[in-house]
């Protein structure tokens, strides 16, 4: 599985834990940066991930901002992208088996590493259940479409 990672300065603490945690696991990632704690535009990181995942080239994608609310909102921006602003395990569960999303954003103010690498084994080791939930990605996708140009 090959993973897109990203942040911005405010997520510049927890993105080497979690590049750890991909390594020790065996995971092919590729960072799109931001690579210093100098201040920088969440969006631009956020972007980059989420077209890498829409293109296909990566399979998952995993940002980090302060809140992982900006983060998020930028990557459900793009076309495809099923990111979920997620600091619960329940919900990093359910946003798999429901949702299949397919980008995770966090808040480094507001998670501890520990929680987030037990989000991120969650998010990258549970299946998509389908079923009743695909009728509704491909409602999803039907909005997606209609407003796009
Ligand atoms: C940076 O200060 C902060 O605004 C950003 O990391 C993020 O939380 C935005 O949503």
């Amino acid at each position: 599985m090959k993973i897109a990672i990203g942040c911005d300065h405010a997520g510049i603490r927890l993105k080497p834990i979690l590049i750890d945690y991909l390594l020790k696991h065996g995971y092919d990632y590729k960072d799109f940066g931001t690579y210093s704690n100098g201040s920088c535009n969440y969006a631009e990181y956020g972007q980059k991930v989420a077209e890498a995942v829409a293109s296909g080239m990566f399979d998952r994608g995993i940002l980090i901002c302060g809140t992982g609310i900006g983060m998020s909102i930028v990557a459900n921006k793009v076309p495809g992208i099923r990111c979920a602003h997620c600091h619960d395990t329940f919900s990093a569960k359910a946003t798999r088996l429901h949702n299949d999303a397919n980008v995770i954003a966090f808040g480094e103010r507001v998670i501890a590493a520990e929680l987030m690498l037990d989000i991120v084994e969650l998010f990258l080791t549970t299946e998509f259940e389908g079923g009743r939930h695909v009728e509704r990605l491909n409602t999803i996708k039907a909005v997606e479409e209609k407003y796009s140009k």
